[in-house]
């Protein structure tokens, strides 16, 4: 496995990958990998002649109150379990090999303006900036993206229709630990009883699930997911929505594809959870 630092680095391996016909596939995150960025780089694995994985605290898409400088980080475990999963370079450039200043940014809005991006209005920004680089750098085949962060996905997705990359999105299920709780980087923020508490999440997940199977208004789905939260003292709500799954925008009731999703304070720490209902 290789370690590339730079664009023009990266970009000559995939060049010569590329003269032989390899297909080449990328996983990008934020590092401090875990399961969850694991089933991701398995598919990549199965699905590709060549894995890369970049490994990259993106600055532009944290905002100035945020956990930049807080956010975990261990490459020598990333780069570890990344061999052993068989990927065949790591991309983990410095921020100045990325950003220079001035330095243009991609945006979709509309998509980018409910749920996660009412509370972190330039998040999405970076993120479309940040991968539509990491797409140009390494001009992948495929790119993998995880269902956990839904409305994420669904913002790449759209770049990626309306920018013409020629790249294949492939959506990947959420991994949970055993109890429930999706896996996040994040969660190593959590103390012993804010961990026990974080599980409202994925009960609330559970409980909406139910329910909207049973056809109802989208009111009636959020009051009952809302009040499980609600009974956890050390929660406390950002949102809990249901959206159109295409156009990130609020409906009254699952009549197309939605997604529910939702965002809760434990403690400082801020988690999301979602289902996607498809009609
Ligand atoms: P990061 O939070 O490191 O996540 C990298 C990828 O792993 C994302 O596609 C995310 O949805 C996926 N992932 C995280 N936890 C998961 C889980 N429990 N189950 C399944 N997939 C999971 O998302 C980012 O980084 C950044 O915004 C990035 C796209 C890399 C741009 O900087």
């Amino acid at each position: 496995m290789q370690v590339t630092k730079t664009v023009e680095e990266t970009r000559n391996l995939v060049k010569n990958w590329k003269k032989e016909g390899k297909s080449i596939g990328l996983v990008p995150t934020m590092g401090f990998l875990h399961e969850g960025h694991a089933s991701l780089i398995q598919r990549c694995r199965e699905e590709n002649d060549i894995v890369v994985v970049s490994d990259f605290v993106n600055p532009t898409q944290f905002g100035p109150t945020e956990d930049l400088e807080a956010y975990p980080r261990d490459f020598a475990r990333d780069s570890a379990l990344c061999e052993g999963l068989g990927a065949d370079l790591i991309f983990n450039p410095e921020p100045e090999n990325m950003y220079s200043n001035p330095h243009a940014f991609v945006n979709i809005d509309l998509l980018s303006e409910t749920l996660c991006g009412k509370t972190r209005p330039i998040h999405f920004k970076g993120v479309c900036t940040v991968v539509s680089k990491l797409f140009n750098t390494v001009a992948p085949d495929r790119a993998y993206f995880g269902q956990k962060d839904a409305q994420q996905l669904a913002i790449i997705r759209k770049m990626v229709e309306d920018l013409n990359f020629d790249i294949q999105i492939v959506g990947c299920p959420i991994v949970r630990e055993a109890d429930g709780l999706a896996k996040s980087s994040r969660n190593t923020y959590l103390d012993e009883n804010e961990r026990k508490a974080a599980l409202c999440l994925s009960r609330a997940v559970k409980k909406g699930q139910e329910v909207i199977h049973a056809g109802a208004a989208a009111q009636d789905v959020l009051t009952e997911m809302k009040a499980i939260i609600e009974a956890e003292p050390l929660a406390e709500i950002d949102y809990v929505s249901m959206v159109d799954a295409l156009t990130m925008q609020p409906v009254e009731k699952a009549e197309k594809d939605v997604l529910v999703a939702m965002a809760v304070y434990i403690g400082k720490t801020r988690l999301i959870d979602n289902f996607s209902y498809e009609v």
